[in-house]
């Protein structure tokens, strides 16, 4: 060591403890504290004992130098800890909030800046200094695995929802990491595939949303993605972490990788790392400080590179918690959190159809159909999932509200979900990793039409739970994931031929994060309420909804297709998956042939983009949910503000006969220019307060220039060219009420020119 100055870390004097450190100490705060689940440099999962059990990482103290340890807690839908932990009588289960998806479809920033100082607070009194989310990857398709850890289609409300999340996160003095960045829109192949994309696309589409949480809520970290973007991985990939990040949006923050496992070239790997901008390496192994070591002393690394990312991880650590010592209480209050997610789930609940049967009054028996109405799946799987202290199955949330279920039914499903469940853990199932992250999905029982005759006579209504799982690691199949099952096409026709003709309704509840079929069977029920993987409270939100206790306000961030292969990302995403061992699955090395990349050649057209362009039939449009009111827009008023801004205003009316919410949805129609644009696009949302009947409320919402721009490769600049803009505004992409037109001069906006494909990519045009 040598080193004689020992200064004491501080915010004022983070030089003097640069100069102070060794090489060792620097590359060491560079790399995380490791993994105890898995040993080996094959780590993937993050879950540590030591400072705070099953968290997900730790970075590495410092005594010599006053540098504590900070944690690393799993989300996004709550704090990813250890319920219990060894020699303990105490438990320290987290609040399940609903999940990212589910969240989003509210619509309602404040709702989710609201939750997201629940879920910062809960990350504070459980001893953690940073939570692993909000997850702003897009829906590129509806077969991702871990879709329902993230907002949507869309890059704006993506934007806007993480934004508002970030805020109320931060709002509790700890930390956020945004994540993946970037383009991780699939599961399969993770580690190893190349996203091949245009600029254009990255630019308005997959980083969009990042840019818009780095310029408007200061993250204090991002997490860089395990995948290539166009043939450099993510996390080594200095144009991503650097150029784009730091230089064109001004992040301030540190990058993390996600949890890596090791891969070809590692000793090169940690150097591109490290001189790309990423800050920490997580979980972090011992070979990767050595890499670093050697790195600068052979002058294959320069000392300038691990300065500035230590530099970096320093101005974090004094942000913390652990820095200023704070004595968390492991109790945070899960009472008042319960009650946070249970109203804020039934307002992303999203009623797809209601033929006038909801919601029902005077009901005092139903028949619950479906494995899921008895194991009602609270979030996902993997390290999304929380340890949750319960979930409120529907028997429960209908009770809680004084409507029994029909006793023999329940009696049936109950005791299979008990026998299932143990029966799943006893197999030693190759799920089994999720066992302990979540609740996989039980498969249906066969209900007989005769059973179903017999509950007719007992129930005033139906009411069939589809429940869907998904998540890390697991892209979704069509058949079976995103179309119904057989078991599940027989339920719902016996249970419609049974209680319709008896004038009895039957009420369909999708408990899934991601979009399921439903057009070949809508017809058959008489109301579908997506009621989402809804957090601990579900069955309790879900009867608040069905008894219009709630009035849903819920509208869809994703379009709900006819198809799977609507899609026209569905032909190049992998739907492989079944021949391959969970192992290989979650990509610890093993490759699926020829799907080492992903072209996108959908480019720009993603979700509404794509549909609304291509003038194609979906079963629910982009922006879609139905309420028990009904609401008037007035004539909007489009104007400038100032020379950089639009300023959109609409009244919107309640003009039925409940108290309700609704969101004004502004999407713009560009002039015909140089560059080709989508038929529309969504600019601004707002939504209203409780309407009573009667009531108005006026909404203003400010959009920028620069909001309205594409990206033109040519100039490698944001364009929005001159002309007259149409500003649609509506309650879905497909139910416009109002327009009004305005000119606009031309605006641009340099950026680094990065991120070109090498691959030519053969891309979808008008
Ligand atoms: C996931 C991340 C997660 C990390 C730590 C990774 O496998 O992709 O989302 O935060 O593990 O558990």
């Amino acid at each position: 060591m040598t080193t004689t100055a020992q200064p004491k870390l501080s915010a004022t004097n983070i030089d003097e403890v640069i100069k102070a450190m060794t090489l060792e100490e620097k590359a060491q705060l560079l790399v995380g504290g490791g993994n105890d689940s898995f040993t080996g440099s094959g780590a993937m999962l993050g879950h540590q004992e030591r400072l705070v059990a099953g968290a997900a990482g730790i970075t590495v103290e410092n005594k010599r130098l006053g540098i504590p340890a900070t944690v690393l807690t799993d989300g996004p839908a709550g704090v990813h800890i250890d319920a219990t932990r060894k020699n303990d009588s105490q438990t320290y289960y987290a609040t399940g909030f609903p999940v990212g998806t589910c969240l989003a479809c509210s619509w309602n920033t404040e709702l989710v800046e609201a939750v997201g100082k629940a879920i910062g607070n809960e990350t504070l009194e459980y001893g953690c200094d940073v939570i692993l989310g909000p997850g702003l990857n897009i829906h590129r398709n509806p077969l991702c695995g871990r879709n329902f850890e993230y907002y949507s289609e869309d890059p704006f409300v993506t934007g806007k929802i993480g934004v508002a999340m970030t805020r109320g996160i931060q709002s509790q003095g700890v930390g956020v990491s945004a994540k993946h960045y970037a383009v991780n829109s699939q599961e399969s192949n993770r580690t190893i595939v190349d996203e091949r994309v245009s600029q254009r696309a990255l630019r308005e589409i997959y980083l969009r949303g990042f840019e818009y949480v780095v310029r408007e809520s200061d993250p204090w970290t991002l997490m860089s993605a395990y995948n290539s973007v166009n043939g450099k991985y993510a996390q080594g990939n200095k144009d991503l972490l650097t150029s784009v990040l730091r230089d064109d949006w001004g992040f301030r923050g540190i990058v993390m990788t996600d949890w890596i496992s090791k891969r070809e070239g590692q000793g090169l790997f940690t150097i591109d790392e490290v001189e790309a901008g990423n800050d920490l390496l997580t979980p972090g192994f011992p070979a990767q400080a050595e890499d670093i070591v050697n790195g600068v002393k052979s002058g294959k690394l320069d000392i300038k590179y691990v300065d500035q990312n230590v530099r970096r991880m320093l101005e974090y650590i004094v942000k913390t918690p652990r820095f200023r010592n704070y004595q968390f209480s492991n109790k945070p209050d899960l009472k008042a959190h319960a009650l946070i997610t249970r109203q804020s789930s039934t307002e992303g609940m999203v009623l797809l159809k209601n033929a006038g049967v909801l919601p029902i009054k005077n009901l005092k028996t139903v028949a619950l159909f479906g494995v899921n109405s008895y194991d009602f799946l609270a979030g996902g799987l993997g390290s999304g999932a929380v340890n949750v202290p319960y979930s409120v199955d529907m028997v429960t949330g209908l009770k809680n509200i004084g409507v029994s279920t029909t006793p023999l039914l329940t009696e049936i499903y109950q005791n299979y979900v008990k026998f299932a469940n143990a029966k799943l853990k006893a197999d030693k199932n190759p799920m089994m990793w999720f066992l302990d992250t979540g609740r996989p999905k039980l498969d249906e029982i066969d209900i007989t039409a005769r059973c179903v005759q017999h509950e007719v006579k007992e129930a005033d209504a139906a009411i069939i739970t589809i429940g869907r799982q998904a998540g890390e690691g697991l892209d979704r199949e069509i058949e079976g994931e995103f179309n119904l099952s057989a078991a599940e096409k027989a339920m719902i026709s016996r249970v419609s031929d049974a209680f319709r003709p008896a004038g009895k309704p039957v009420i369909v509840i999708i408990n899934s994060g991601s979009v399921i079929e439903t057009a070949s069977w809508r017809d058959r029920v008489d109301a579908i309420l997506c009621a989402w993987q809804p957090g601990e409270e579900g069955g309790n939100s879900v009867a608040d909804v069905l008894t219009g206790k709630a009035n849903p306000s819920g509208k869809l961030t994703m379009t709900w297709p006819i198809a799977a292969t609507d899609h026209p990302s569905t032909k190049n995403f992998p739907q492989e998956m079944d021949n391959y061992t969970f192992r290989e699955m979650i990509g610890w090395g093993a490759q699926i042939p020829g799907r080492d990349y992903t072209n996108h050649e959908e480019d720009i057209y993603v979700g509404y983009r794509y549909f609304d362009t291509f003038q194609k039939e979906v079963a629910y449009p982009f922006g879609f949910g139905l309420s028990y009111t009904t609401f008037q827009f007035s004539k909007p008023a489009v104007k400038a503000k100032g020379k950089d801004a639009v300023e959109v205003s609409i009244t919107v009316k309640n003009t039925g006969s409940t108290s309700g919410k609704e969101v004004a949805q502004v999407y713009v129609q560009a002039p015909k220019g140089r560059l080709e644009k989508p038929a529309q696009e969504l600019k601004a949302f707002a939504k209203t307060r409780e309407l009573q009947p009667g009531e108005s409320q006026t909404l203003t919402m400010v959009i920028p220039v620069r909001d309205l721009a594409s990206f033109d490769e040519a100039g490698s600049q944001w364009l929005t060219e001159a002309g007259t803009y149409t500003f649609r505004i509506g309650s879905s992409s497909r139910d416009i009420h109002a327009t009004a037109n305005i000119k606009l001069n031309e605006y641009t906006e340099k950026v680094s020119n990065v991120l070109a494909p090498k691959a030519k990519l053969n891309l979808l045009k008008q």
